[in-house]
């Protein structure tokens, strides 16, 4: 028999809140919520879309696909078990999915899960010169198999070579590309609860602890060099779909693999610029997934520098403007 108490409205608060917290492109935070008494559904916001960089919505629903992760993380932290339908109707493309929510028991680990979530940032800040032991990387790709997503580390030398080149690439074409710098300027300088402000950026001063990143050259001071180093983990999020059901599951593994990463004292940084470009995207698909799958999201992962400070964390919409209660 299925229990059918009525999920508290400051329980689908609560459970969103812990959502909002997920990872999104710039910030965007490109998610709505609908909850009752029963379910939550997850659709997307068309409002928060990069149109320049992002025109199909891959990195919008990757990021919804982290929400959802929390969402069912925060749920099972509550006591409630989660039953997830994705697209579950066809006529609704921007419906992503449904959680019905039914009475359980707190899942063992949800403190700590909670706890990392609260925890984790972007940290862009140069990792400490260890390099991440390949059975290390192997088992971040095995968290985001376990979420249905599929990742592989890029381990072989070659594959390395080409892929730092091709996230070189794709910096440049956007530096180049009016469109794509106004739209990262656009969202470099919001004053709501979105976006990525200068706090959340390493300090131009600090240049020992600072590390290239996407959003240089804009209002930040400049610091050439490579993107990614030498001694940096790098995984390939990829399947053989380049779609929303294979974002949606990607956005999941992220979430999953990016605490693991935080519990273990790695940091992660999405680098998906070499995705966006066309031109960069097809070369890696090519040149190192050997045409076999759609590369999705590329991301280096590298020991946190015990040195470092905390970091600001990123702002979030308020529950009010991303829940719908019905
Ligand atoms: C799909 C996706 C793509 C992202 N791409 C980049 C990127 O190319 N470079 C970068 O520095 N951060 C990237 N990020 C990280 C976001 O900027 C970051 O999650 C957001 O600003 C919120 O900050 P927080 O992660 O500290 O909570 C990406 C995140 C997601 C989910």
């Amino acid at each position: 028999m299925t229990a059918t108490r009525l999920v508290p409205v400051e329980t689908l608060h609560r459970i969103v809140e812990v959502a909002s917290r997920a990872p999104s492109v710039h910030n965007t935070q490109p998610w709505r919520w609908q909850g009752d008494a029963r379910t939550l559904e997850l659709y997307a916001d068309r409002t928060h879309q990069l149109a320049a960089t992002d025109p199909l919505g891959r990195n919008l629903t990757i990021s919804c696909g982290a929400a959802l992760h929390h969402a069912q993380a925060a749920a099972g932290a509550l006591g409630w078990s989660t039953h997830v339908v994705r697209h579950p109707d066809p006529a609704q493309p921007d419906l992503l999915a449904s959680i019905e929510l039914t009475p359980g028991t707190p899942s063992p680990r949800a403190q700590e899960t909670l706890a990392a979530i609260e925890a984790r940032r972007t940290d862009r800040r140069r990792f400490n010169a260890w390099p991440v032991p390949e059975e290390r990387q192997a088992h971040l790709a095995r968290i985001a198999h376990q979420r249905g997503a599929r990742a592989v580390a890029l381990t072989d030398e070659s594959e390395r070579y080409i892929a730092e080149r091709l996230v070189r690439r794709a910096a440049d074409r956007q530096r180049a590309n009016p469109a794509a710098r106004a739209e990262l300027e656009e969202w470099l300088s919001r004053d709501a609860g979105d976006g990525v402000p200068p706090a959340a950026l390493p300090e131009p001063a600090d240049r020992a602890g600072a590390h290239p990143h996407r959003f240089e050259g804009t209002v930040r001071e400049d610091h050439p060099g490579p993107e990614v180093e030498a001694t940096d983990g790098l995984i390939v999020f990829f399947d053989t779909s380049d779609d929303p059901h294979a974002w949606l599951r990607a956005g999941e593994g992220l979430a999953a693999m990016w605490l693991a990463a935080e519990e273990a004292g790695l940091s992660l940084v999405p680098l998906s610029q070499v995705i966006e470009v066309s031109e960069t995207r097809q070369a890696f698909q090519v040149e190192v997934l050997g045409s076999l799958a759609h590369p999705l999201l590329l991301v280096r992962v590298g020991w946190r520098s015990t040195a470092g400070t905390s970091l600001a964390r990123t702002p979030r919409r308020p529950v009010s403007e991303v829940l719908d209660l019905v």
